[in-house]
């Protein structure tokens, strides 16, 4: 049958290039996931930021809430950006928990349908098509689809040449330096930068910024005529460093000081209900700016971020009640300080290296160690080849999925966000598997080696190995092995 099918639009079509993470969760299809009981062989999928340790106290919650509005509340449209009591809710948890330098007001926030929404939203309305935004790197993935999918814009990476030190208030200057750089190399290259987006704690590394850093990011904002978005989403999912590093300072909390460049009004936080509170099937986001254009041009769009009678009801309900709130905070802090440090020392024992965390719920794996067992090269430019790509599906046929450092433009390869808060012992295994997995490539590589050697039909080499003292039939039992490792091997590379 002939294809009558009419074409997508240049823009439409322009997204099918981005969103590689789109196409590597297609590569999973047909895989079974991972089950205690009915499938321990599955595949344990560790790519996605959720939080399920907080169930059992929301279930509770759930149980014991007393009043549910009616069905027809629900079904009803309901306001666009919900009831004027979520703002205020809003508001009061930013005041608890932010500590913001003068206090949000309920006109200060606009709720929407989530913080991928709202970053789509923001991009739009702070810069125009082709415009920039500077980045610090390793980023979240989905900043690449959010700010350019629909907003056109592009972004800056701000790459420190020591990644994950632009944390620590004693390299701010270092850091400083590398955006000034950033932006003149963008200006160079003809592109107007409008924003500073950073997120706090950062994604996928689980680190936050120092005040001092934020501090002077903001200056360097304020001198160049930037917005300063901080995604904040995880604001409040951190718990005391055993490494000493820096806890959670939101931008909010910056003092209005023009004399250094710092503006509060071209200051802004997101947050939402997804992370800090395990809810992201409520769908909701909160802009939290003290600009009112800003805000009033958000409001224009927000017919396309309508949220929800239900979730605004739910997710009100939930944080007003102020002792409720304290105590999910808490419990939550200390369960993933818990499973953090029960997966960190797994990840010793296991000889899994990893950058340290406190927040967020990733945990930085290095396994940059083992790209050397793979052919091509690193270059991100076309991805699809790297080994870093090759080592994730690698991982994957040894049972574990993991996000890749190269979709958060990772400047080291190598490097995996490893979800650490999922249920039960699922961590645990992973970490097993990703330890056996490492050792296989070792052992496969060390027999890729006699295969080699049988093309060249070097004797020596055998010898080398300790072959020959076992004889030409046992190095010739090892050749026959290795030939079936390395077409094993293959297979896994042509996924
Ligand atoms: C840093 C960051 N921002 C935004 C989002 C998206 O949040 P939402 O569920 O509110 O769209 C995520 C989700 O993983 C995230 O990690």
């Amino acid at each position: 049958m002939a294809n009558h099918s009419f074409p997508s639009s240049r823009r439409g079509n322009a997204n099918l290039s981005r969103g590689r993470l789109i196409d590597m969760k297609k590569e999973l299809q047909g895989k079974t996931y991972y089950d205690p009981v009915t499938n321990p062989s599955g595949l344990i999928d560790i790519s996605g930021a959720s939080n399920e340790g907080m169930r059992d106290f929301l279930e509770e919650f759930c149980k014991n809430k007393k009043q549910t509005p009616s069905i027809a509340e629900f079904l009803e449209y309901g306001g666009v950006t919900g009831p004027p009591e979520l703002q205020k809710a809003v508001s009061d948890l930013i005041n608890d928990w932010f500590h913001p330098s003068v206090p949000i007001e309920p006109e200060n926030i606009l709720p929407t349908n989530g913080v991928s929404s709202l970053l789509d939203m923001v991009a739009f309305n702070i810069a125009d098509a082709n415009e920039g935004v500077l980045v610090p790197t390793p980023m979240y993935s989905m900043f690449e689809q959010d700010l350019c999918s629909r907003a056109q814009l592009n972004i800056i990476p701000v790459t420190m040449s020591r990644p994950l030190d632009q944390f620590d208030a004693s390299h701010k200057k270092s850091f400083i330096e590398v955006f000034e750089r950033s932006l003149k190399s963008a200006q160079r290259s003809g592109i107007r930068v409008k924003a500073v987006l950073i997120c706090n704690p950062c994604n996928p590394v689980g680190r936050f910024y120092s005040r001092d850093t934020l501090m002077v990011i903001a200056s360097f904002c304020g001198k160049h005529g930037l917005h300063l978005v901080a995604d904040e989403i995880y604001a409040l999912s951190g718990f005391e460093s055993p490494d000493g590093f820096d806890n959670f300072t939101s931008v909010l909390s910056l003092q209005n000081d023009p004399k250094q460049g710092i503006l509060i009004q071209n200051i802004h936080s997101f947050y939402g209900a997804s992370k800090d509170w395990s809810m992201g099937g409520l769908r909701l986001g909160f802009l939290i700016t003290r600009n009112a254009e800003l805000w009033n041009t958000c409001r224009r769009l927000a017919l396309f971020t309508w949220v929800t009678p239900f979730s605004t009801s739910f997710f009100t309900d939930f944080i007003t009640d102020k002792e409720n709130t304290k105590k999910y905070i808490a419990l939550n802090q200390t369960r993933l300080r818990e499973k953090y440090l029960l997966t960190t020392a797994a990840m010793r024992e296991q000889k899994v290296p990893f950058h340290p965390a406190n927040g967020g719920l990733f945990i930085w794996v290095d396994l940059s160690r083992w790209l050397g067992y793979f052919p091509g090269n690193d270059n991100i430019t076309n991805p699809g080849e790297s080994r870093e790509t090759q080592l994730c599906r690698f991982l994957v046929e040894r049972g574990v999925y993991m996000r890749m450092g190269e979709l958060s433009l990772s400047s080291v390869p190598g490097h995996f966000r490893f979800v650490y808060t999922s249920p039960g012992d699922e961590g645990h295994i992973a970490v097993r598997r990703i330890r056996k997995a490492c050792i296989d490539l070792e052992s496969q590589n060390s027999m890729e080696k006699y295969s080699f050697d049988s093309e060249t039909a070097t004797q020596s080499s055998l010898q080398e190995e300790g072959y020959e003292s076992r004889g030409k039939e046992t190095g010739m039992k090892a050749l026959k092995i290795a030939r079936q490792a390395k077409a094993h091997w293959r297979r896994f590379l042509c996924m």
